[in-house]
């Protein structure tokens, strides 16, 4: 054996996957010292100069500017609730997890025609506590059964992607797939301090493959002729976004759940849509965002770790046609993602990282948070009550909250705990924080 090997041999295996995985990747910056210098955009100041000083004009002028850019060049145009949309209840077991909660499925037809597509709402509430109850609402990543291992949540029949040892097989999920991502979901701690939970898998607004915008809700809304949706419109982030819009259209008529004290939460590509969706739709009480990076809390600008060249090119059916153009041109966005941010203020919003997390860059999250801040302030609002970024498992809670916990990329009972937290400080508040 030549002398190299042994020394080769004698690096420990983990280390050497990590090295090859970066050598796959040498555009990758993961150093401090290589972002770049970068202006941000100023969020109150408007596109004619001028420099906005007052609620009324950030209501009235920089937010629809705001909001429009982010339409237009970021994430598409998404279309209105459909006129033809109803509700059916199909299912409701007043005693599930041994009593703890009751637990319902929804169905929303998106059509009249209801052969046609329908989103799955799986919703536990408290039994144990005074309803209307706030409720948690996010999508999940491998259908509704995958969150809790309760034998009677209905097992999804949608696409999704084959997970070894998950118990997805050719893209159908079996009975081995129930409760396979349970660790994600604090389902009893959040039923425990009086929240319920709602969740949607988020295949059936679209499955996450590109397609052409095929499959999945576009071709709904498609006009006469249309087949792809033009630069401007929805891409998948869009159309999942727009999911839990209808999935609160849907709490409007529950009198079990408060539709003022809804906070939408969201998971790394699904962290970026809850942050769009919050953005747009303000009947979202509290936003989360946890671990969501480059697309979601993440500054562009930075180009630290995934870029928005690299997001592009491995997923080009997440954001709009337009988004492409900013590819290796950060510094021409019209808009950095603390203004998405700010399209949130003054309701309260929480931005979470991961320690081991560089690929969403954790400092570019908090930086969004903290640009965020004057657009908060100016309508009355405190943001985050720190300058620097806080110490790992610190979390700092204003209207703003942030924290970086310890570990990797995902959801852990620690983030849930802190979330619970802070919706506890803010749900008293929040009618107070209603505009308008
Ligand atoms: C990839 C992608 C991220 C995304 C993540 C996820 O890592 O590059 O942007 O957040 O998947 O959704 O798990």
């Amino acid at each position: 054996m030549p002398e190299h090997s042994a020394i080769y041999l004698a690096v420990p295996m983990s280390l050497l996957l990590a090295a090859s995985a970066h050598a796959q990747r040498p555009d990758v910056n993961y150093d401090e010292s290589k972002v770049p210098e970068y202006t941000l955009p100023d969020p109150l100041l408007l596109e004619d100069g001028q420099r906005v000083t007052d609620a009324a004009t950030w209501w009235d002028k920089r937010r629809p500017e705001i909001l429009e850019l982010f339409q237009t060049q970021v994430y598409g145009r998404s279309p209105q609730r459909p006129k033809g949309m109803s509700f059916e209840v199909t299912s409701v077991d007043e005693r599930a997890l041994d009593g703890l909660a009751t637990r319902k499925e929804v169905s929303v037809h998106l059509t009249e025609d209801k052969a046609d597509l329908s989103l799955d709402i799986l919703i536990y509430l408290p039994n144990d506590a005074e309803r209307p109850v706030p409720v948690f609402l996010g999508l999940n990543f491998s259908g509704n059964h995958s969150i809790h291992a309760d034998p009677a949540i209905t097992l999804s029949k949608r696409w999704m992607r084959d997970r070894k040892g998950a118990g997805v097989v050719s893209n159908r999920a079996t009975e081995q797939s129930r409760g396979a991502s349970a660790s994600r979901w604090a389902v009893e701690m959040i039923l425990r301090r009086g929240c319920g939970l709602a969740t949607i898998y988020y295949g059936d607004m679209d499955p996450d493959f590109d397609d052409g915008f095929r499959n999945g809700i576009h071709p709904l809304f498609y006009r006469e002729g249309q087949s792809h949706p033009e630069p401007d419109e929805w891409g998948a982030i869009g159309a999942w976004a727009w999911g839990l819009s209808r999935a609160v259209d849907y709490f409007e008529t529950d009198e079990g759940i408060d539709e003022e004290r809804v906070i939408v939460m969201g998971h790394s590509r699904l962290g970026k849509t809850a942050l769009w969706a919050g953005a747009q739709d303000r009947r979202f009480a509290i936003v989360i965002s946890n671990n969501s990076g480059c697309g979601g809390a993440a500054l562009s600008r930075r180009r630290f770790g995934e870029t928005v060249k690299r997001i592009n090119t491995s997923f080009p059916h997440w954001f709009c046609g337009n988004f492409k153009q900013f590819n290796d041109r950060e510094d021409e966005l019209p808009v950095d993602q603390h203004m998405l941010i700010a399209l949130i203020a003054p309701r309260p919003v929480y931005i979470a990282s991961a320690e081991e997390d560089l690929w969403a860059d954790p400092r570019g999250e908090f930086l969004s948070a903290r640009h965020a801040e004057p657009v908060y302030r100016l309508l009355g609002a405190d943001g985050l009550p720190t300058e620097d970024m806080p110490a790992v498992n610190q979390p700092v809670h204003g209207t703003i909250g942030y924290h970086i916990r310890s570990g990797k990329h995902g959801v852990t009972d620690y983030d849930w705990g802190r979330y619970l937290d802070f919706a506890d400080k803010h749900l008293d508040n929040l009618k107070d924080h209603q505009q308008e």
